[in-house]
């Protein structure tokens, strides 16, 4: 070998030596900024489209706020399937995998994630009353780790819309499932409305979603409008709800605008997307440094009022015009 012919392969040896240490270097540094990414934890209680609807507005805020998943934040998302054991291993998983911030989609899942930290951030993604639920002592000023957004529905203007569209109710059925602590307090503050307004009201609750075909037809057979509360067993059952009350000829008034999509007959309730956005920006403030202690619970007051005109045909029922103009213009009518 000559001294030439050696010097290129000293070159080249020297070049490939600096390939694979490059290559590592660069591989281990991407592997390194995967793991320094922002872990977000999800977890959803069971899927209904309400839930979906929320889960739906945060993945689309952090996306428009540059939170990309798998590029500069990690997002891991499970849903519980509505089951008890569920909801506590993963969140035993989110505190495990130790987590930035843990969001909890309905009020089982914020439980569950607050019985498994107290230091790790919480966002609740739609907890009706989290003071009454004895989550934080305060809706205002939290003080430990958890914050977020109440879906708490008008339900005044619930009742006022029930009102209008059958001025000659006299009986409002109630169902709901005993459980549900969200659906509890809705319930309840609906009965105590409606009686005030001289209404009656009869009360019917369930267990699980097996109950619902045989509680429904009973009630539908004794009231003139049903109510639902945000349940989330009836927010999956609802279109099962809706066939049992057409029956019998009574149309079903749900406290979400989804509930109505899934043949509810009207609403005046608040956007669960909108809901998410707003949890989503929770979780962004956090990221940023915000202590959730010092954030208060976000309550949305704007409601929208959604008419199924598809449902009212079915029933015979016809919607005051003005009703039908105020919908088109700032609401929705399902066709
Ligand atoms: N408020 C429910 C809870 O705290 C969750 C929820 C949000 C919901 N939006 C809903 C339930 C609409 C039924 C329908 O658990």
């Amino acid at each position: 070998m000559n001294k030439h012919t050696k010097r290129v392969y000293e070159t080249l040896i020297v070049l490939f030596c600096f390939l694979v240490f490059a290559f590592f270097y660069v591989k281990n540094d991407t592997e390194k900024a995967k793991n320094d990414m922002p872990k977000i934890g999800v977890l959803q209680l069971m899927s209904h489209p309400a839930l979906d609807e929320i889960n739906r507005g945060l993945d689309d805020t952090l996306k428009k706020n540059g939170y990309i998943d798998g590029k500069n934040i990690k997002i891991e998302f499970q849903n519980a399937q509505g089951d008890q054991s569920n909801l506590r291993t993963i969140s035993k998983q989110f505190v495990e995998d130790n987590v930035d911030v843990a969001v909890g989609i309905a009020t089982p899942s914020v439980q569950s994630l607050k019985s498994a930290t107290s230091n790790i951030p919480i966002v609740m993604g739609a907890v009706t009353d989290p003071k009454g639920f004895g989550i934080i002592p305060s809706n205002t000023k939290p003080g430990g780790n958890i914050t977020g957004v109440s879906d708490q529905a008008p339900i005044d203007q619930q009742l006022s819309l029930i009102k209008q569209i059958m001025p000659n109710t006299k009986t409002i059925g109630i169902i709901y499932t005993s459980s549900d602590m969200s659906a509890t307090t809705e319930a309840k503050r609906m009965q105590k409305l409606a009686e005030k307004q001289n209404l009656k009201v009869n009360v019917k609750t369930i267990n699980s979603i097996n109950d619902l075909d045989q509680i429904a037809t009973d009630l539908s057979q004794n009231v003139d409008a049903i109510y639902v509360p945000t349940d989330n067993t009836i927010a999956s059952g609802m279109q099962l709800l809706s066939k049992i009350a057409s029956q019998n000829n009574v149309p079903v008034f749900p406290a979400a605008t989804t509930m109505v999509k899934d043949g509810g007959l009207a609403t005046v309730g608040i956007s669960q997307y909108e809901l998410g956005q707003k949890t989503g920006e929770d979780v962004i403030k956090i990221l940023k440094g915000k202590k959730p202690g010092d954030m208060p619970v976000t309550f949305i007051k704007n409601g929208h009022l959604i008419l199924n005109e598809k449902q009212a045909k079915k029933l015979n029922i016809q919607f005051p015009d003005s009703l039908v103009n105020k919908a088109e213009k700032k609401g929705q009518v399902i066709k």
